[in-house]
């Protein structure tokens, strides 16, 4: 175990057990992630670490929980696309601002988004699921992990791609609305690889579709969404570990250096990547390259705050 602090640079860190705050319900995608790396980081900072789950609101409730901690180290967010981007599109009145209310500590991974169906639903391909849905209306039901979530933003964005209007049901994770998915309660969802991979392995859930530029090594067959003929659903998620803002310099370089070496780390990475994962790269990792990520994801997002088509025909169960 190392000290992330070894010399003079501020008081020793960590001396005590972190907490890492996952924004969704065990067992999906940031969930996932976050254990794989925090393993790590545990061993490698010598304290433990302690994954939080705290649900609500899309991812909200944990990044604003995560916005009044005490910016020592001791209290992190894993963040993503849906808690520092497309929660804008959906909340205009956000109470936290994604680029100013955070230090960010470094990208962890990036997600490609699978089109996933339940296994007993008629269609083959993305085609057929929009014919299907078109015809079939609110009697199709989309799962996803609350407004502003990856997956609801992601399958809104394929749905109006399709011109196709389903009736929609809230979870508190994507690990939860997949188990309602291959007990066939919900007809389609768009996942996180990493969440969703492992059922499409074993047939659970069929996948139509990666929301990628191209295929990934570990699904072969499943068909990029160019490919499905719809080349403009294409979007890269990601993940990454913050801090509250005006956490220490010293701090968040000793936590960026200590991802950075679970990053190389062969076990790290074969679990990731054996998920779908896409590793950044060593000039990928840096605070400052999150922070540039950030602002580009806020400004997209916010640009495409459409409060009333977003949130159209949802019901939320909580
Ligand atoms: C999860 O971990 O449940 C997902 O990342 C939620 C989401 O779709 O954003």
């Amino acid at each position: 175990a190392i000290l992330a602090t070894p010399s003079g640079a501020g008081p020793a860190y960590p001396v005590r057990a972190i907490t890492v705050i996952v924004p969704f319900a065990a067992g999906g995608p940031t969930d996932i992630v976050t254990h794989i790396v925090t393993d790590h980081l545990a061993k490698r900072l010598g304290q433990q670490i302690i994954v939080e789950n705290v649900v609500g609101a899309g991812g909200t409730t944990a990044a604003i929980r995560a916005t009044r901690a005490a910016p020592d180290g001791y209290t992190l967010l894993m963040g993503h696309m849906g808690t520092h981007g497309s929660a804008l599109a959906a909340y205009p009145q956000l109470v936290y601002d994604p680029v100013t209310d955070f230090t960010p500590i470094g990208l962890v991974v990036r997600t490609p988004v699978l089109v996933v169906v339940r296994r007993g639903l008629p269609v083959h391909d993305l085609a057929d699921l929009v014919r299907y849905s078109s015809k079939h209306g609110k009697a199709i039901t989309m799962a996803h992990a609350g407004f502003g979530s990856i997956s609801h933003a992601t399958c809104t964005l394929f749905n109006t791609i399709g011109d196709i209007h389903p009736a929609t049901q809230a979870f508190q994770g994507t690990g939860p609305a997949l188990k309602a998915l291959i007990a066939g309660r919900v007809d389609y969802m768009c996942d996180q690889i990493v969440g969703a991979a492992p059922r499409v392995g074993t047939g659970e859930v069929k996948a139509l579709a990666i929301s990628s530029g191209r295929r990934s090594p570990i699904l072969p067959d499943v068909p990029t969404s160019a490919e499905a003929g719809f080349p403009d659903f294409e979007i890269s998620a990601w993940s990454a570990l913050f801090a509250p803002k005006a956490t220490p310099q010293h701090i968040v370089d000793g936590l960026n250096a200590a991802l950075a070496h679970a990053l190389d780390d062969p076990e790290v990475r074969q679990a990731l990547g054996s998920l779908g994962g896409e590793i950044p790269l060593a000039d990928e990792r840096s605070a400052s390259t999150l922070a540039t990520l950030i602002e580009r994801e806020a400004t997209r997002w916010r640009s495409l705050s459409r409060p009333a088509a977003v949130l159209d025909g949802s019901r939320v169960r909580q």
